[in-house]
């Protein structure tokens, strides 16, 4: 029997913040306290939930064992320093894109025990897909409350390669960006056939939507899914020969990776 979370202390409870708030809740979480100061986040209490307004408010004697970092970047350093007082007993899980484990370090002590972790948007409906680098710090069963935390957003793969996270916020991160893009470039094809705008805008989300239940129903891989769809000499085929030529999707979407990987970089700190 899956036993309660133990208590949690959520930095910043925006879109990330709150999805990963509502996986816990459903993984049983007894009792957690969320800093955040907008109006919104009041919203986020409920049974065992305390929202607070800034970390001077947090009751004493709550020991958090988990301490999720998930405020913009541009925040960290006013924000953070202050929590490096929960260093020792808890794990930090930073979700803050662009900000290394050495930075997050020098925000909290060098000796906290720190998880790195890009996750991605389908996060909200609990489908998202994450990475996530441990820190020299982080003991076994920190590692595995921070497995547990962050699977409830969905899948987590672990990497000891902190340089991986540039290209996995390029795939992972960027990614849902990637497949809406395709949906609109869907709909607006469809417009240009003639196809009536409601059918156009129907049609376009149900492909990417049935696409991808398709291949989480399925054990095949995406190019055995694709060539199922694509009878020889047929119309499928004559659009991919389109996008497939080596000038096209091949070429620009290895292109746009490269971008944002570099992007990635440059950002990081
Ligand atoms: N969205 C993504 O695709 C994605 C993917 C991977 C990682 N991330 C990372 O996740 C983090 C959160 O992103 P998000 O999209 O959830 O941003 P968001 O919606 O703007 O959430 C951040 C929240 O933190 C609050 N906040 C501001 N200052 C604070 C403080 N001093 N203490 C506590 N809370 C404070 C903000 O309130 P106000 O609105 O009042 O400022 C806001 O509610 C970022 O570091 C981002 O890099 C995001």
């Amino acid at each position: 029997m899956m036993t309660d979370l133990p208590p949690i202390l959520l930095v910043g409870g925006g879109k990330m913040g709150s999805a990963m708030l509502a996986g816990w809740r459903e993984q049983g979480l007894a009792s957690a306290i969320v800093v955040d100061p907008s109006a919104q986040a009041a919203g986020l209490a409920g049974p065992g939930v305390v929202v607070v307004p800034s970390f001077g408010v947090i009751p004493a004697g709550f020991t958090p064992e988990a301490v999720v970092l998930a405020v913009k970047p541009q925040m960290a350093a006013e924000a953070l320093p202050a929590y490096g007082r929960f260093a020792g007993r808890a794990v930090f899980i930073s979700i803050m894109a662009g900000k290394t484990m050495r930075a997050v370090e020098h925000m909290l002590g060098t000796k906290a025990s720190i998880i790195r972790a890009m996750p991605n948007t389908p996060a909200a409906v609990r489908q998202g897909f994450t990475v996530a680098v441990a820190g020299a710090h982080v003991s076994a069963t920190q590692r595995k409350l921070g497995e547990r935390l962050l699977s409830a957003i969905g899948q987590i793969a672990w990497t000891d390669d902190e340089a991986l996270l540039d290209p996995v916020t390029a795939i992972s991160g960027g990614g849902p960006a990637y497949v809406f893009l395709l949906t609109e470039l869907m709909e607006q094809a469809a417009l240009a056939q003639g196809i009536p705008p409601a059918m156009a805008r129907a049609m376009a989300r149900q492909t990417v939507i049935g696409s991808g239940a398709l291949l989480a129903a399925s054990s095949e891989d995406a190019a055995a899914l694709r060539i199922a769809v694509t009878s020889p000499g047929g119309t499928t085929e004559r659009a991919l020969a389109v996008l497939r030529d080596d000038n096209a999707w091949p070429k620009s979407f290895a292109e746009a990776i490269t971008a944002a990987t570099e992007r990635s970089r440059e950002l990081s700190d």
